[in-house]
């Protein structure tokens, strides 16, 4: 996600790649990411911070804390930190990085490599007017910002950040039902519902488009298309349900453990 970012950023020509430097654990990524969009692999992420007005925070939730507490001795009191991290609360953050700093949450959705979809952002205490101005034209320049709570976070990242991730497996359940019927090979089917997809998103991207107005175009009353809607709707509020229920568990696990209560 981080190297998305970077490539995003620097593609859109919102940032000049001379104004970034990255680390990575192993320093593969970011090299093959400096070679890529020019910017400059840092050897360490303490280099990183030493020179950053901006850090951002890309790593995976059980890894912040121990990035936050590496980088404390070198980064400026001035500096604001974005972190794009799941289950990391901003209580977290200024915990580990301490009170000094400015702090930002962002959950970006991988949408953003076609310069759409959703960032969710919330803002930690003492947020500049200008740090405030920087977040939101860095996420608007590829894709649309929405500014929330923090409390909305997991429910609206489900929305945001997972569902590309959930649009796939549904769609590739469909794809696997036909495939089960034995009459279609699994490289058509996908190329089929791909290709439907595409062409229903197009169709959304207009703002007078709800699902409604979709479902309704295309199940016509006493159809065949009705028939599939209503299985649909028969079993879906129940998987839903579940998916909901599935990864708030995981959040607050996740969250329990970083804090240490697991
Ligand atoms: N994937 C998404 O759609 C998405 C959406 C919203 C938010 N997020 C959040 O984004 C974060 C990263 O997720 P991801 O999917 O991009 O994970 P990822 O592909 O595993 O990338 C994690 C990166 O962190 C680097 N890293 C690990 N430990 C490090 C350390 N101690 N110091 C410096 N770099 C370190 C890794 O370096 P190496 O390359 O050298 O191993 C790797 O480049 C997570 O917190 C996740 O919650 C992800």
């Amino acid at each position: 996600m981080g190297s998305m970012l970077v490539r995003k950023f620097t593609g859109s020509g919102i940032i000049a790649p001379a104004d970034i430097a990255a680390s990575s654990k192993t320093g593969i990524s970011s090299r093959a990411l400096a070679e890529k969009t020019g910017i400059t692999a840092a050897p360490s992420n303490t280099a990183v911070a030493a020179d950053a007005d901006v850090l951002f925070i890309c790593v995976k939730p059980a890894e912040v804390r121990s990035v936050l507490e590496e980088t404390q001795g070198v980064l400026g009191q001035e500096a604001l930190i974005v972190s794009i991290a799941g289950s990391v609360s901003l209580a977290n953050l200024v915990k580990w990085a301490g009170p000094d700093h400015r702090f930002v949450r962002v959950i970006p959705s991988v949408a953003a490599e076609q310069e759409s979809g959703i960032s969710l952002v919330a803002w930690g205490r003492g947020i500049k007017p200008e740090d405030r101005a920087l977040v939101l034209k860095l996420f608007n320049a590829i894709g649309t910002a929405v500014e929330t709570d923090e409390g909305n976070f997991d429910l609206y990242a489900d929305l945001t950040s997972c569902a590309p991730a959930y649009i796939s497996a549904m769609m590739r359940e469909l794809a696997s039902a036909a495939v089960r019927t034995g009459t279609i090979e699994p490289p058509l089917a996908e190329y089929l519902l791909r290709e439907t997809l595409i062409g229903t998103a197009r169709i959304l991207d207009n703002d007078s488009t709800g699902f409604d107005t979709v479902i309704t175009r295309v199940a016509t009353k006493g159809g065949n298309t009705e028939e599939g809607v209503k299985v649909l709707e028969a079993r879906l509020p129940a998987v839903f349900d579940g998916v909901l229920c599935a990864t708030r568990k995981k959040r607050q696990a996740t969250a329990e453990r970083l804090t240490g209560k697991r």
